[in-house]
């Protein structure tokens, strides 16, 4: 049986690298085998999430799936078919709530890209984070190297991503949970630990 995949999402600062920490810590603690990975990954990382280069929406899209294809086959697709849980900081509804809505290139545009680069695999569980901008950048700004391409993209932007996420939840609520990440680390924690568990079927 091949392994479950389950992703991170929500804006800049509402916990997602935390949560997914700690949630890889209690899983290990009940024998299961973690990969811990994140989005965009490789060279392409750089050109995404540093500086202040002025992508066209496409281009930009298709930077974060090119990224994408490389992560699946060297990390992703190897390790579900070793039987291992795969935790992943940010995946496919990044680039739906950034280029599809924020950006405006729309949700068909990124789902044939997706259906084109991804195929049928899609997480088993999505863990969407979502809190208030004001507090997400508050935090975001704390933690921050140089990492601040997407933070400096303006409340409003920010607020349509919010938006985003809510409505990506909704539309398919089989495999994406909203958590409020308005709480401290560890009542997340416990929250992403009931939705966890149950799915995993763990006890
Ligand atoms: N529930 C929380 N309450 C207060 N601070 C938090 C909480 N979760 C994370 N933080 C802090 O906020 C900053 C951003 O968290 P992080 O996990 O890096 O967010 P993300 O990966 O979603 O951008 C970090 O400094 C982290 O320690
Ligand atoms: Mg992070």
């Amino acid at each position: 049986m091949g392994g479950q995949f389950i992703t991170f999402e929500g804006g800049e600062g509402t916990g997602k690298s935390t949560q997914l920490g700690l949630l890889s810590a209690r899983l290990r603690t009940h024998g299961l085998d973690v990969v811990e990975t994140r989005e965009p990954g490789g060279p392409i990382r750089k050109l995404l999430v540093e500086g202040d280069q002025d992508w066209d929406p496409m281009a930009e899209a298709l930077l974060h799936f090119a990224a994408r294809a490389d992560h699946l086959a060297a990390t992703v697709r190897p390790a579900l078919a070793a039987g291992q849980t795969v935790l992943c900081d940010r995946f496919a509804d990044s680039t739906m709530a950034y280029q599809g809505y924020a950006q405006g290139l729309g949700r068909k545009t990124v789902e044939d890209i997706y259906a084109l680069v991804v195929g049928d695999l899609k997480p088993d569980l999505t863990l969407i984070l979502d809190l208030p901008i004001e507090t997400g950048l508050e935090r975001a700004i704390r933690r921050d190297i140089d990492e601040t391409r997407y933070e400096r993209m303006g409340p409003e932007f920010h607020e349509i991503l919010r938006e985003a996420f809510r409505d990506i939840a909704e539309q398919e609520p089989d495999r994406c949970v909203l958590i409020d990440a308005n709480h401290p680390v560890d009542t997340v924690h416990e929250a992403i630990w009931v939705v966890v568990q149950d799915r995993l079927g763990l006890s």
